[in-house]
Formats: C-alpha cells, structure tokens, sequence
C-alpha cells in the first residue's frame, strides 16, 4: 500500500497516531459513549475532504439533519456553503420497525439511496452517523451483522469511499461498540472515552485497531475547540505524570 492511498481525517495528530491516516477507499469505526465528540470528529473528517474540493455525504441516522448542521456551525464550521457549492449531500435516513423484518434486501436499498444521491459523480467521504440506530430494533444479532456487513462491502465495492460509521456504546461499558462485531467488519477502528482525573473530566482519544498499518496505540487526552475541532494533546500517562507533581 503507498503511501498516498492515505486519506487525512482532517486531525493532523491522529493521521500520525494511524500511520499516516485511512487506508483510501476503507470503512472505519468512531466509537465511544454519547457526547464524547464521535459527530464532530466525522464531520471534521468531511471538511477535510469539502476544503480539498471532494464531494461528500454525510447521513444522519437519529438526528435531524438541521440541528447538526446547526451544531457544526456552532464551532464554526459552515457546511451549508459546501452544499451551495454542490460538494456536500447531509441527509437523514429513517429505518421504521416494518423496515427491521425485512433486513437483507434492505442493505442493497440503503446503498442504492446512498448511490442515487451521488448521480454518478464521484464521492470521496461517506458518514453513517450513528450505525448502531440503523440496526437497532433487529432481534437476532446475526441478521443485524450481515446486514451491516453487507452495506460495509456494497458501500466498499459500488462507491468507493472513505467511510466513517459512528457508534455509541453504553455510558461506562467497556465494550467496543454497540453489537459487539462492528470492530471485526471494519479496518479500523478509533475508540473516544472520557476519564476524571483528579475531579476533572478528560476527553480521551486512542486507535484500537488499524488494518495493515503500524499504529500508535497510545491512549491520548483531546480538547474541543471553535474551528480547529478536535485537537488532540499529550498522552493519558503524560498527563497523569503532570497531575502527579501537582499534587
Ligand atoms: N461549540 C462547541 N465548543 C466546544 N465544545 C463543543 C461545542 N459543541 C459541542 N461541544 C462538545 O462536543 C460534545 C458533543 O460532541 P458530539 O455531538 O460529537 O458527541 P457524540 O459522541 O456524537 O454524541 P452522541 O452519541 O450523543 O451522538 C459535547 O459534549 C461538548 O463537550
Ligand atoms: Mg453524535
């Protein structure tokens, strides 16, 4: 793999915590608990992508699309210019429970919705925001698996982007993601957290999991700024050495 078949996430540092960013063309996991930043940091990712000119799709699966725009815009991240410019497609995607039964053939409309926004244009950056409510309600865990399998490997194979699925997991659970096999579908995988240190709550950053690349497996601390987004600092075990000394 060369090394421009890199993609950046638009967050210099982790590009480097990844071995150089996302594999071109691959599908990776944000995952961490509710209000950790997994929103922002995939649409950080897409202005990325919308700064260099690429078209991209974001898709909101439990939000309604008007409050996250409105959110971004909050950091001062304008995404309506790119839609005026014809670069950037948000929409949302309802699945109702009629939908769940007939998970399977439902993957390949997904795709086609998807598909049909890109009118045969070339997109470059794709966001499932969150993947776990476009499989929740489905009973049996091996339905919802191929179908999320499935879209990984339409989305992969018919459109080619970059792909960041988001997922939420459980307030203090240690698991990875919400199923408990999204992390094995995708080829990498970015886990956000939140630690108190000394009555004080820190974001936190790390990559679980990077296919075909020499990650850095550090566990770092991030901050949420206007404009810059997310902007990663020193590592978790710097910044219990600091708070050491203040003591
Ligand atoms: N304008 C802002 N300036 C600084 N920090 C902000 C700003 N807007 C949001 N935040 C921070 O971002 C967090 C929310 O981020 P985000 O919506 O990306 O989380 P999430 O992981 O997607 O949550 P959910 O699982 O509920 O969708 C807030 O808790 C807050 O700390
Ligand atoms: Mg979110």
């Amino acid at each position: 793999m060369e090394l421009s078949d890199r993609v950046s996430t638009g967050i210099p540092k982790l590009d480097k915590m990844l071995g150089g960013g996302l594999l071109r063309g691959r599908t990776y996991l944000i995952t961490g608990e509710t209000g950790v930043g997994k929103t922002i940091l995939s649409l950080q990712f897409l202005l990325e992508g919308l700064r260099n000119g690429e078209r991209c799709i974001y898709v909101s699966l439990d939000e309604r699309i008007d409050g996250v725009l409105r959110g971004a815009l909050s950091l001062g991240w304008n995404f309506w210019d790119y839609v005026d410019q014809g670069l950037f497609f948000p929409f949302e995607f309802r699945l109702f429970t009629s939908d769940l039964k007939r998970f399977g053939k439902e993957s390949k409309a997904f795709v086609d919705a998807i598909e049909k926004i890109a009118h045969g244009r070339k997109i470059s950056r794709i966001v499932l925001d969150p993947i776990s409510a476009l499989a929740m309600g489905a009973k049996e865990e091996f339905i919802v698996r191929e179908y999320l399998r499935e879209i990984i490997n339409m989305m992969e194979e018919r459109i080619g982007a970059t792909t960041m699925l988001t997922c939420d997991i459980p307030t203090g659970s240690n698991r990875l993601s919400r199923f408990g096999f999204e992390e094995f579908l995708s080829s990498g995988v970015i886990v956000l957290g939140i630690v108190r240190l000394r009555g004080k709550l820190l974001k936190t950053i790390y990559v679980r999991k990077m296919r075909w690349s020499k990650a850095d497996s550090a566990i770092y601390i991030f901050e949420i700024r206007p404009i810059e987004g997310i902007v990663i600092r020193e590592s978790l075990s710097e910044q219990l050495d600091k708070s050491l000394i203040e003591m």
